[in-house]
């Protein structure tokens, strides 16, 4: 008989939902990298360069599918487990009763859900104007000059704002994240796990320090 993504057990739920979860972990240090050239100070030449490889790069249009499943698995799966764990809440033994799991579910959902707010506010921004499917904005030549969009956006003091806080979110969501993707895959060992936490707050401190540097720089050191 065929098994739906909802009649899965909760292990299998897990784990799928780790390996969308370090595939997307992966996206957000290639993601970094690539909008750290606007930091060079030379107009935005090296960010445009980096946009044009990866706009007309057949692999990454395939890659770019994948993302998007990898986010659509990753936030069905995480509501599941959610709705999951909380019903299987023991209710009123609040303090004696609770468990890894349902402190993990507890924090991550919430904060994934702030991220997915994010998201959307992110990509109407900057994809869909790529897409066609948001307008292009005056200061910008075309679709694809995503250096003068952010130049516009990151100069609003409220804008800028939502990616500050949104990030210091992101990045409690990573420093879970990562440990817990470890767990799901059964790779944690009591030798390797206080490493493997130690790590996942080293990238999670990495991806939201540097994040956050980008609207930063173009609020107060961009002229
Ligand atoms: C200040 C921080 C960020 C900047 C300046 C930025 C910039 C951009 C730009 C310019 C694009 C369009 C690229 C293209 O379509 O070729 C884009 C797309 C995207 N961004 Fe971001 N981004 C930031 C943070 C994030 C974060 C934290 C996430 C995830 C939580 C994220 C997820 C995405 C996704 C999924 C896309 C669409 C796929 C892609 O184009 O690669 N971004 N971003």
């Amino acid at each position: 008989m065929k098994k739906s993504i909802f009649s899965l057990s909760s292990l299998s739920h897990k784990y799928i939902m780790a390996m969308a979860g370090i595939f997307l972990m992966l996206f957000l240090c290639t993601h970094l990298l690539t909008n750290l050239l606007m930091l060079m100070g030379d107009g935005g030449k090296a960010f445009d360069r980096a946009v044009e490889f990866l706009s007309t790069n057949p692999l990454i249009k395939v890659v770019e599918y994948f993302l998007f499943a990898g986010f659509i698995i990753h936030i069905i799966l995480g509501t599941i487990i959610w709705v999951r764990n909380q019903k299987a809440r023991p209710v009123g033994y609040h303090v004696a009763l609770k468990t890894e799991t349902s402190a993990f579910s507890k924090f991550m959902f919430h904060t994934g859900v702030i991220i997915f707010v994010f998201l959307v506010i992110h990509l109407v921004n900057f994809f869909f104007v790529k897409l066609g499917l948001a307008p292009v904005p005056d200061h910008a030549r075309d679709g694809h000059d995503f250096y003068a969009m952010a130049v516009v956006l990151f100069k609003n003091y409220w804008y800028s704002g939502i990616y500050l806080v949104s990030f210091v979110f992101l990045g409690f969501h990573l420093k879970h994240a990562f440990q817990s993707a470890f767990q799901s895959l059964g790779l944690n060992h009591s030798k390797y796990t206080p490493a493997i936490k130690i790590i996942g707050t080293i990238y999670a401190l990495i991806i939201s320090v540097g994040f956050a540097s980008i609207p930063i720089y173009f609020l107060f050191i961009h002229q």
